[in-house]
């Protein structure tokens, strides 16, 4: 696929985190427009990529880029698409990264346009390592499709699901690193106060994190199996507690984020 010029409606964290993975392959277009209504966003933004331009309330101009993705929160979806319709070329490609809005609804906003991609990214696609569900609107031409999955896949794994699974994923695999990364991040000062030096603990908690995804992938055990691997459990006694925050706060969320 040719370098196609890209536009982010929204300049915010996934906007850094896909430039981030696209500029590690060198795989960065010539153009780039990313609008926002923030100028400090913007600012932080070109801070990490100057070659950016960037384009405050100007949705309309980041619209006229040949891949356009929408990095907005869905309350904020509805106005931009009333903005961005005209401006959107009829050959461009819109990825839209958020959850709730429907390639028919989105498509019904933007009076029928066709060619509509969702996915849901994870924060490792700056490293190229990313999780990222995709989901082709039915008008998207059958034969591009491989193409645009090809260069997605830059960014990390992009398995073609169904539409109707992809806020499943948005609470698993986006919003997913967050559940563990404060744990790391305690378990890293509490290695401090054992005697381990803060690079010593996070080399430690970084392997250990690795293996035991890598140990889920490639032993051949189950899970229970392998979580009976370890006999000395010491947050044993919580974890009733914690499954129970899980299913407190992730439930809600997800019928929330659901289409409805
Ligand atoms: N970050 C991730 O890892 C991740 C992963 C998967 C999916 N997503 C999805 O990606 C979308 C964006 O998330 P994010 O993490 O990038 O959020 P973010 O860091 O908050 O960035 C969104 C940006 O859009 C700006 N904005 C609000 N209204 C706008 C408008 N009408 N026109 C242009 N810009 C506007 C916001 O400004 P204000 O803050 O001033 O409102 C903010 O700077 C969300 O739907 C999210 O669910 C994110």
């Amino acid at each position: 696929m040719q370098q196609r010029s890209f536009g982010f409606i929204g300049a915010g964290r996934v906007a850094r985190i896909l430039l981030g993975g696209f500029r590690r392959v060198g795989r960065m277009p010539g153009n780039i427009v990313a609008a926002d209504t923030d100028q400090k966003v913007l600012e932080k933004l070109i801070a990490e990529f100057p070659e950016v331009t960037p384009a405050l309330n100007g949705n309309r101009v980041a619209a006229t880029q040949e891949i356009v993705f929408l990095a907005l929160h869905p309350p904020a979806i509805s106005q931009a698409l009333e903005e961005i319709e005209e401006s959107l070329q009829a050959d461009a490609i819109l990825i839209s990264l958020a959850p709730r809005w429907t390639l028919a609804r989105l498509a019904e906003k933007l009076g029928g346009f066709p060619r509509i991609t969702r996915m849901i990214p994870n924060a490792p696609s700056l490293v190229n390592d990313g999780f990222n569900p995709v989901a082709f609107a039915p008008a998207y031409p059958v034969k591009e499709r491989e193409e645009i999955l090809t260069f997605l896949r830059l960014l990390g794994e992009c398995p073609q699901v169904s539409e109707e699974k992809l806020e499943a994923y948005a609470m698993l695999t986006a919003m997913g690193p967050t559940y563990f990364w404060f744990q790391m991040e305690e378990l890293a000062s509490l290695g401090g106060t054992f005697g381990l030096s803060e690079e010593e603990a996070w080399r430690g908690i970084v392997a250990m994190t690795e293996g035991s995804a890598y140990i889920l992938r490639n032993s051949g055990l189950s899970p229970e199996q392998i979580m009976d691997l370890v006999p000395v459990k010491p947050l044993a006694e919580d974890e009733d507690v914690i499954r129970s925050i899980y299913r407190n706060r992730l439930e809600p969320l997800f019928r929330k984020i659901r289409p409805q």
